[in-house]
């Protein structure tokens, strides 16, 4: 049989997944011009917060919202109950994904023991079972801790990710330090707590050779230290999140899905970072996929929790802003969904692909979400693309029943 549909794999993929495609009678229905296939995503930034928030969150809502996005493989985040800083802790988690994960699903170990940025974690023990080391969520405030770290990371040949936040600039901040902030009397982060610890990162990374990737960056500063880091030949990546690169703090309402940590910074900001993923600087969108329950999130910019939820609309939302007004090409999205971010994090593309309809016109739906998190910015937008089918390691796991 031919193939008839748009087939976005790379090369080496190709026969592979041709092959599996063509082999399977449900998805002959999708095999013309109407549809695109795209290599399984990579989301190298989520929560899905078990064990310990189950409430949010579980790896098996996780994993379909994952699919239902077109993400075959994520990376999650170790602000977790226990926090997996030794094998212990790590295994409950382990044991829940071999249980009830639809799609391929890397745990990241902590850096620290408890993520108190006291002590390292069993990083030796945790090594040949995470992906990388984080301690996602908070900042690493002891200089000397992130050395010793890196020091360790780099005997190890492992990745230090690094949520780059300077705790005593804070003052209470819960939004961009920024116009909204002082128009509407709230209490802002400044830029400078996020770039001060990437600057302090990239010349710790210098120093001991330790290879280096930033969390979420979102301010003008981050990229342009990134930039020279990347000249100097420091072995730095980083990721941003698709809400940076198209909102910013002019969209900011009195409602706790505009809150999230980095916040929604200015439009300069925004431009660069846009600037940062044309000219290569930036490596890879990441979704920052952070469930929080419908409840603790209806308290408003002060009191909610950060973060949103976005594994299920991260694609659509950036072929719709991005590749639809020719801000970046098509090719480059994948790049960024898919190729950097497997090839950074060693995570291999299997028989993982998506079938889209990314003719259809939709509207972001949070109630269509298979996550237990509702709470996204982006809900009620208009946006491209619809996903019918997602397959991973040959399985399906997500089916488009219309
Ligand atoms: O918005 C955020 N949510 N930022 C973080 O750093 C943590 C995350 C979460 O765990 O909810
Ligand atoms: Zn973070």
């Amino acid at each position: 049989m031919d193939l008839k549909a748009n087939f976005c794999i790379p090369k080496e993929y190709q026969e592979a997944i041709f092959l599996d495609f063509l082999k399977k009678d449900k998805l002959k229905q999708f095999n013309n011009q109407n549809y695109t296939i795209l290599p399984g995503f990579c989301d190298v930034h989520v929560h899905f917060r078990e064990p310990g928030f189950s409430y949010k969150e579980t790896i098996f809502t996780g994993a379909k919202a994952a699919a239902h996005g077109g993400y075959s493989a994520v990376c999650t985040m170790p602000n977790l109950k226990p926090v997996p800083d030794s094998y212990e802790n790590l295994k409950i988690q382990l044991d829940i994904i071999n249980r009830d994960s639809c799609i391929n699903i890397y745990p990241y170990g902590s850096i620290s023991v408890d993520e108190k940025g006291k002590n390292l974690s069993n990083m030796e023990e945790l090594k040949p079972y995470v992906c990388a080391f984080s301690d996602d969520g908070c900042g690493l405030q002891e200089t000397s801790l992130m050395k010793e770290a890196m020091e360790k990371a780099k005997e190890l040949d492992m990745l230090i990710v690094a949520h780059c936040e300077d705790n005593s600039l804070l003052k209470g901040g819960y939004i961009h330090d920024g116009e909204y902030a002082r128009k509407h009397n709230h209490l802002g982060i400044c830029s400078k707590s996020e770039y001060i610890q990437i600057e302090r990162d990239c010349n710790l990374a210098k120093v001991t050779g330790a290879k280096y990737h930033v969390c979420h960056i979102s301010t003008k500063e981050s990229v342009d230290i990134i930039r020279n880091a990347k000249k100097d030949g420091i072995n730095v990546t980083c990721e941003t999140a698709p809400h940076y690169l198209i909102l910013d703090e002019s969209f900011l309402q009195e409602d706790g899905k505009w809150k999230m940590n980095p916040p929604l910074r200015s439009s300069e900001d925004r431009e660069a970072l846009i600037e940062g993923i044309i000219d290569g600087t930036i490596d890879m969108i990441a979704t920052d996929h952070a469930p929080h329950s419908i409840e603790e999130k209806s308290k408003g910019l002060k009191s909610s929790p950060f973060g949103i939820v976005g594994i299920e609309n991260s694609f659509q939302v950036l072929y719709t802003y991005l590749v639809k007004t020719n801000i970046i090409s098509f090719e480059k999205l994948m790049e960024l969904l898919v190729v950097n971010p497997r090839k950074r994090f060693n995570i291999p593309l299997g028989k993982d692909y998506s079938i889209w309809d990314l003719n259809v016109n939709t509207i972001i739906d949070s109630n269509s979400f298979l996550s237990k998190g509702k709470i996204t910015p982006f809900d009620g937008m208009k946006v491209f693309g619809e996903i019918e089918t997602m397959v991973v390691n040959s399985n399906i796991c997500y089916f488009n029943e219309k």
